[in-house]
């Protein structure tokens, strides 16, 4: 029993010690065993490992690999945290976060896969001539996160040479959001690279609520949040924002808009021809717990040093400072940084021939910042063949 213990506390004290350095290596045939966090789905490992870096409390991960025996659980990416134990078993991957190997928090998805598809968030559907000209046209719309291609020999003949534009969720939003007294929360200064902001006039209508069913209601911090993620969806054609519970209604209806006096209702258009200026990241919010999605935390000198100390840690995207007059003394001055996943990530990986799937390459420019105008010499007009 003592023994048993004492191995335990041995294996943890590694465990912290292995979490504070940087360790790329991927071990593989070889399964990783802890406390499960989240079970998501990846197209290679090297992606599963960036979703690992990019979950605020993942230390390691297992992936299943696509010839793995293990049908059910082909493209499967475990993040995992705790004391870690290994076993050998075939078709499997694993590795550990890269949180301490101070890489590109946006890194650059250069692959694509044959005979996988990446399945939902399909926002539009074009005809290309090949898998390239779909990753271009993606790469071209600031809203297409990764693709999906059908090539000339896919099985439904009317669906050949169709390309699917997807969209997953890269603003960074806290998944709890609760009123509490003498707390104040916020967000990095540079948790998005946007271009040089044009000046334009951001749409609000106060008091009031644009009518009709939303496709997709989430939490956001403040009015100019929701807009942000109004702004960030392909589909969004305005959005309501509720500030008792804050909660961002994104709605859909490109034929109308119906305005009615609500109070405590703000609602507005998105920043569709100019880049929307990131004062939501700017402003701090008193009485409110971005709750969980803990990074890491410090004692700081107030909501403001907190910010700062947020903006500097390339992983922190959001954060919760405990002010001196907080309830419970032993917290009082803490700063938590926080974040969640914003790694272009498709909600299923699967197996599916004469599909091509892949990322937009947007990160992939390197040096100079990405301007749409450059990429729109590329595509050119014969590359769209409509069957
Ligand atoms: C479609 O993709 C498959 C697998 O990648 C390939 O073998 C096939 O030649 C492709 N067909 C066309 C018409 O490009």
């Amino acid at each position: 029993m003592t023994a048993q213990f004492i191995l335990l506390s041995l294996l943890y004290l590694w465990d912290v010690s292995m979490s504070q350095v940087c360790n790329p290596e991927l071990l593989e045939n070889e399964e990783f065993f802890g406390r499960e966090l989240k079970s998501v789905f990846s197209p290679d490992v090297n992606h599963c490992q960036q979703l690992c870096t990019q979950h605020p409390s993942c230390s390691f991960f297992t992936f299943i690999q696509p010839d793995s025996m293990n049908v059910d659980r082909h493209f499967h990416c475990y993040l995992k945290s705790g004391s870690r134990t290994q076993s050998t078993l075939t078709g499997v991957t694993s590795g550990f976060s890269l949180k301490n190997c101070h890489l590109d928090p946006q890194p650059c998805l250069s692959r694509v896969y044959h005979g996988v598809d990446f399945f939902g968030g399909d926002y539009k559907t074009l005809f290309t001539s090949d898998y390239e000209g779909c990753q271009r046209v993606c790469t071209n719309d600031p809203h297409c996160q990764f693709f999906t291609f059908f090539n000339g020999s896919f099985e439904s003949v009317n669906y050949r040479y169709k390309c699917h534009l997807k969209f997953s969720w890269t603003v960074p939003r806290s998944p709890w959001i609760k009123t509490v007294a003498d707390l104040v929360s916020g967000f990095s200064l540079k948790i998005i690279n946007l271009q040089p902001d044009t000046k334009c006039q951001m749409k609000f209508f106060k008091n009031s609520e644009i009518l009709g069913n939303h496709t997709e209601n989430l939490l956001a911090a403040s009015p100019d949040h929701c807009q942000a993620l109004c702004t960030a969806h392909p589909l969004c054609t305005y959005f309501v924002y509720t500030s008792d519970d804050f909660m961002c209604y994104l709605k859909n209806n490109p034929d109308e808009i119906v305005l009615k006096a609500r109070d405590g209702f703000t609602s507005g258009i998105p920043g569709r021809t100019c880049q929307p200026d990131n004062n939501w990241t700017k402003t701090t919010i008193t009485g409110v717990d971005f709750w969980g999605s803990d990074l890491s935390n410090l004692m700081a000198d107030g909501a403001e040093a907190c910010q700062r100390a947020c903006t500097e840690d390339p992983l922190c995207q959001f954060f919760t400072y405990v002010t001196d007059r907080f309830a419970w003394r032993t917290i009082r001055r803490m700063c938590y940084l926080k974040r969640i996943i914003t790694l272009p990530a498709p909600k299923k990986v699967s197996k599916l021939a004469n599909a091509v799937s892949g990322f937009s390459l947007r990160k992939c420019v390197s040096g100079t910042a990405f301007t749409p105008t450059e990429l729109d010499e590329t595509l050119s007009e014969s590359e769209v063949v409509l069957l």
